[in-house]
């Protein structure tokens, strides 16, 4: 069997990223089947409607390595109760196609949403905000299991987030994830 494709997406650039770490989390917990891979996208510029029709190189990067994952898998902060413009301004772009001749990215991807935050909601609204998004643009949303994971300064070990106490909420997510991309991903 092929290998699965996974693409993370963290949208924070903070060095420390709590959603950065969750996301390094998965990659260690995944099993060996999969590829997950980060996203890069600092460098996609503010979406303008004028450099549609010569998409910047940064874009033309993105828009492949969404197009060659099997699937998504977005980390998602809260800012003012909805996910980050990085984010947003990122879907903008992906929404768009790359010609006339062809089809957005997104149409059809499998994608899932965690987050996390040192807020009591773990990230709740900008996950339930993200997913009316997403599935507006016809992806295929794993919307349960989720995780969101609240008072990340509460776990801080050392400087760093421990996971300890999320491992089986974030294996839950991963099994069902990989089921999921499993049942809807003809190519696998
Ligand atoms: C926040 N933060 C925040 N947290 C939360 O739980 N609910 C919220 O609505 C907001 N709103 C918000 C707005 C803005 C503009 C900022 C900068 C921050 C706090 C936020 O969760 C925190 O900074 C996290 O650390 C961001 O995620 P990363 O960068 O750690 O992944």
């Amino acid at each position: 069997m092929k290998k699965i494709k996974i693409l993370g997406i963290v949208g924070s650039f903070r060095k420390e990223s709590f959603n950065k770490q969750l996301a390094l989390e998965v990659k260690k917990l995944l099993e060996d089947s999969v590829e997950f891979t980060l996203l890069d996208f600092q460098d996609v510029p503010f979406f303008n409607q004028d450099l549609e029709a010569n998409a910047p190189d940064a874009v033309k990067r993105v828009r492949s390595e969404v197009k060659n994952a099997d699937a998504l898998w977005i980390f998602t902060p809260e800012y003012n109760q909805f996910f980050p413009g990085v984010l947003n301004n990122l879907i903008d772009w992906l929404s768009r196609p790359a010609s006339k001749s062809e089809k957005q990215v997104l149409s059809g991807k499998i994608v899932t949403i965690s987050g996390m935050s040192p807020g009591m909601c773990g990230t709740m609204l900008a996950q339930h905000h993200l997913i009316s998004l997403l599935n507006y643009l016809n992806m295929k949303v794993m919307s349960n299991p989720k995780v969101a994971i609240p008072s990340a300064m509460n776990m801080i070990k050392d400087g760093k987030v421990d996971f300890k106490m999320s491992s089986g909420f974030i294996l839950n997510q991963i099994n069902s994830f990989i089921d999921f991309i499993e049942k809807n991903n003809k190519n696998i």
